[in-house]
């Protein structure tokens, strides 16, 4: 059986492809190879994280449609990963590869996504609405911004003294997991499966506030909406 071709698109540290990298090579994520790591930004650490691992990597610019596109096809990639890609992605790329393109954000989506709704701005966010919770999603990639349909969320709890910078670092860390599970499904053919019925990954000690948290937001009817400011 052919290895399912992966292109991981990034912008900047690349911790979430050294998750991806990490989980192919130990077998988490299964008959796949990362063939390409591609990055809008000079310079971007994620691109030395490739190079260690052996991985072919490439510069190319926000504004390189066909470029991009030739890159994917010369390389017969299955399948697109969007690890901290800070660009928005082209629709031919999004026509080309319909289902098969796969974002991580920092945030409990449909909740603090859309524009303006990236990096620290998310968090800010988030601690001046007083959710209690936050976490990340991985998600298939359409045409609109953070509108996919969620396949994987990770829920961690909001505390009492957090900066955006301390939430950020916390949502960070079940990012790396969130995505390899995305991106395992998305390899095993079983995206369709998680769209009916995305998974959500938590701490057990979590589970009841979160519950609450759910229960709080479904008895507000609308509020599983996002919201052009982000609060809830
Ligand atoms: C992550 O928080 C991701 O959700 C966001 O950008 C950040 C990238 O981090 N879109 P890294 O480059 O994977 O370390």
């Amino acid at each position: 059986m052919s290895l399912f071709n992966l292109a991981v698109l990034i912008s900047g540290s690349g911790s979430n492809l050294q998750a991806v990298m990490d989980a192919v090579k130990n077998g988490i994520i299964a008959d796949a190879e990362v063939a390409l790591v591609i990055s809008n930004r000079e310079g971007a650490y994620g691109l030395e994280r490739a190079a260690k691992y052996g991985i072919k990597n490439m510069v190319i610019g926000k504004n390189e449609t066909a470029r991009l596109l030739d890159t994917l096809k010369a390389h017969q990639i299955d399948g697109i990963v969007l690890a901290g890609y800070l660009s928005i992605v082209p629709p031919d790329l999004i026509e080309a590869y319909t289902g098969k393109i796969v974002n991580i954000h920092p945030a409990l989506l449909p909740l603090f996504g859309g524009k303006g709704f990236y990096g620290i701005k998310v968090h800010q966010a988030v601690l001046a609405s007083g959710a209690p919770y936050s976490g990340a999603t991985a998600h298939i990639v359409d045409c609109g911004v953070d509108t996919g349909a969620a396949l994987v969320r990770g829920v961690v709890p909001v505390l009492a003294d957090d900066t955006a910078e301390s939430l950020q670092k916390r949502v960070l860390e079940i990012e790396h997991n969130v995505l390899v599970q995305a991106v395992k499904a998305l390899v095993e053919r079983r995206t369709e499966d998680l769209i009916m019925s995305p998974v959500t990954l938590t701490r057990e000690n979590d589970m009841e506030g979160i519950l609450e948290y759910a229960k709080g937001l479904l008895s507000l009817g609308s509020a599983l909406t996002a919201s052009e400011n982000g609060g809830l």
